[in-house]
């Protein structure tokens, strides 16, 4: 990989979770034609790769149970990637029903997070994921692998940067083209960070990490300065800093994909993402919601648009 600024990555993709990681958390649940519009939005403002939607339990996630039909509605650019999590075989099939052309896998590094979320031991959400791995690798279909809580846990606290070592390079393993490390609750510095991503590092090429913090302590655009100059180029972001984790109490949304965009271009790294576009998607969400963006960036340039 090219680099200027001494570490940094001359180009960071950005993997816009907003949809879904975002709108899984806010209590208002949206209809389907206001979540088309935000993914159109998103892909129209030049980004690559939006999670979209959710097939997980209706009763533990109600805000995704219209992923199917937001699937079934949204016109799919081929330069766009799509994607969708799947936490086993029910998920993954009905994602396969509605022409998901990419899905993603979530475990944990803490065992009481996994129960909480997932209900199910570490262990066992590997072994849940083994034949959506196998079905996906005979359909062609990228899995993507989370590992959620990599240096706190809301009921465990520390995580060993170990134990995420060992999840990301069992995930790996298993056939994940990709793994990105989440900071769940959003509680990391750049100095648990780095300790976490040189452990994971150790395992795994950094090419294939991504970096997903929540911003619940303020931290997440310093972590993910720190990322970049570990070699990390694809970082997860919420437009508008959307949302949180239904199981993790206090946390708050994804560091805002507007803060993001602001700080790669300062520091001249490439995206090919139209700011004002993103900008703009950030507002048409909130203002349907009805809450300004988290991002302090749109509010900001609020006053341009
Ligand atoms: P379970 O209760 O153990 O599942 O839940 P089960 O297999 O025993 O099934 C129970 C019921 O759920 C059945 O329905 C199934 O049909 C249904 P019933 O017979 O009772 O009517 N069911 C499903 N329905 C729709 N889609 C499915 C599905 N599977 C079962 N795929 C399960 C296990 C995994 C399903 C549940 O715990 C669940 O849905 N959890 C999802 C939790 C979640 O979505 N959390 C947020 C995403 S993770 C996250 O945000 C972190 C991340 O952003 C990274 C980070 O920030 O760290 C990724
Ligand atoms: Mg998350």
């Amino acid at each position: 990989m090219s680099m200027i600024n001494g570490s940094l990555p001359d180009f960071v993709k950005i993997v816009e979770v907003g949809p879904r990681d975002g709108l899984q958390n806010e209590a208002k649940a949206l209809s389907v034609a206001d979540k088309v519009a935000l993914i159109e939005q998103l892909a129209d403002a030049g980004i690559s790769h939006i999670e979209s939607g959710s097939f997980v339990s209706p009763k533990w996630v109600p805000q995704m149970a219209n992923s199917a039909e937001v699937f079934q509605q949204i016109t799919q650019k081929d330069n766009v990637v799509y994607s969708a999590l799947t936490p086993n075989m029910q998920g993954f099939e009905a994602a396969m029903a509605v022409g998901a052309k990419q899905v993603a896998i979530f475990g944990a590094a803490s065992e009481s997070f996994s129960q909480k979320n997932i209900n199910c031991s570490i262990e066992e959400s590997l072994a849940r994921f083994t034949p959506i791995i196998s079905a996906a690798k005979a359909n062609n279909i990228p899995v993507r692998g989370y590992v959620s809580c990599v240096v706190g846990c809301p009921y465990e606290g520390e995580i060993s940067p170990t134990k995420v070592a060992e999840v990301s390079e069992q995930l790996l393993a298993m056939g994940c083209y990709e793994i990105s490390l989440g900071d769940t609750i959003g509680v990391g510095t750049p100095a648990s960070v780095e300790k976490m991503l040189k452990a994971v590092s150790a395992v795994a090429p950094v090419e294939k990490l991504a970096v997903h913090f929540h911003d619940t302590f303020g931290q997440a655009l310093t972590n993910i300065y720190s990322a970049l100059n570990q070699g990390i180029s694809v970082i997860d972001t919420a437009i508008a800093g959307l949302g949180g984790c239904p199981y993790a109490k206090g946390a708050s949304g994804n560091v805002a994909t507007e803060d993001v965009l602001y700080l790669l271009n300062g520091l001249g790294i490439k995206t090919d993402i139209d700011f004002s576009k993103a900008l703009a998607a950030g507002w048409f969400i909130s203002d349907i919601l009805g809450k300004k963006p988290a991002s302090k960036v749109s509010n900001a340039y609020r006053i341009d648009l």
